[in-house]
């Protein structure tokens, strides 16, 4: 077989393990063919490959990004997209697709899955928050990088005698938040699956002084003060529809300090959760996953995605996967606000 690959949407730290592993197992063990799609859905609509064999693949697996370039094309969104991809696979001679992506090119895997396209889905994104799955990989990168920051702050912040926000990436989800915020022993948490009171967590700040120790505060991009809304960078929408994140941090930081009356500072770790080089746990992962891709192409097993379930990795429908964001449930945040304040 010859076998399309792609990568689409925000990068994440793994992404390159997973392309290593089919590659290396679908020439050593099965014998396919691949071509590397640049650039998520632009690559097989566009047409623009680039050569993936065991060499292109080789010193990949610690390197952040991906090889293969990405985008937010939604293939969807353009007039003819899915009969140019139709007719540049058949060009091309490939007859199936690997897609490594979140909701939004799974969720285009998933429909040209049910226009006749060969696709397999290997699940990404550090937000964790794809249904069907247990973690995505780059999700444990982002959050040790988070802890770190979050451990970091903790001396700044003592010294001074300030609040610090640490803003982390999230913006349906916060499994970033809670787990980076649980990690690094931060006094209060804030995601986009609970409105927050900013009175209550101004009395979180207080209460955290009166201890001698200074409050860090752990806020995902996507999370809102109660009657309020996201806090957006501008109105632009992306292909699929998503508006840029941003500012909460800065907004909340002032708001504290105001009400506090003592100083707050903002720390926004952006695309730092998205670079460098992976884990151990997501470079397994990865790997994992791209094996057991391949395993599912070769079968001739396509419209699935590869998904951790406990300790295994089971093929489970793309629909699965995409139908609903897998956000934080009320008991995980429960757990954490024993430490707020504190
Ligand atoms: O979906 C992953 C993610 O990192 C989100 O957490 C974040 O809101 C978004 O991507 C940022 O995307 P971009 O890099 O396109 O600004």
């Amino acid at each position: 077989m010859r076998i399309g690959v792609l990568t689409g949407g925000g990068d994440c730290p793994g992404l390159n393990a997973v392309i290593r592993a089919v590659v290396r197992k679908g020439i050593s063990t099965y014998g396919h063919e691949f071509v590397g799609f640049r650039d998520g859905w632009r690559g097989p609509l566009e047409g623009t490959t680039r050569e993936l064999g065991i060499a292109q693949v080789r010193g990949i697996l610690p390197r952040g990004g991906t090889i293969l370039g990405s985008s937010r094309t939604n293939p969807f969104k353009i007039d003819g997209g899915v009969e140019k991809i139709k007719s540049n696979l058949a060009d091309l001679g490939v007859d199936a697709l690997v897609a490594i992506g979140g909701e939004d090119t799974l969720g285009v895997a998933s429909k040209l899955t049910d226009l006749g396209v060969n696709v397999v889905g290997v699940p990404k994104t550090i937000d964790n928050d794809l249904g069907a799955t247990d973690y995505t990989f780059g999700f444990d990168t982002a959050v040790n990088i988070a802890m770190e920051a979050i451990d970091r702050l903790h001396t700044t912040a003592e010294s001074h005698h300030r609040t610090l926000v640490v803003e982390v990436m999230g913006r349906h989800a916060g499994w970033i938040a809670l787990h980076a915020g649980l990690a690094g022993g931060a006094n209060v948490i804030l995601l986009p699956e609970r409105n927050f009171d900013v009175d209550q967590v101004a009395g979180y700040v207080e209460k955290r002084f009166q201890t001698q120790y200074s409050p860090i505060v752990v806020v995902a991009e996507g999370a809102q003060p109660l009657d309020g809304q996201m806090v957006t960078h501008n109105q632009e929408l992306d292909s699929f529809g998503h508006v840029r994140l941003g500012g909460i941090g800065q907004w909340l930081a002032e708001q504290l300090e105001a009400k506090t009356g003592k100083e707050a500072r903002t720390v926004v770790l952006g695309h730092i959760q998205r670079g460098g080089t992976p884990t151990a746990f997501d470079r397994v992962l990865a790997t994992r996953f791209g094996l057991q891709a391949i395993d599912a192409v070769n079968d001739g097993d396509f419209g699935k995605m590869v998904a951790l379930q406990g300790t295994d990795i089971v093929r489970v429908p793309l629909q699965d996967a995409t139908r609903e964001l897998k956000t934080v449930p009320v008991e995980r945040y429960t757990e954490a606000e024993v430490f707020f304040g504190s």
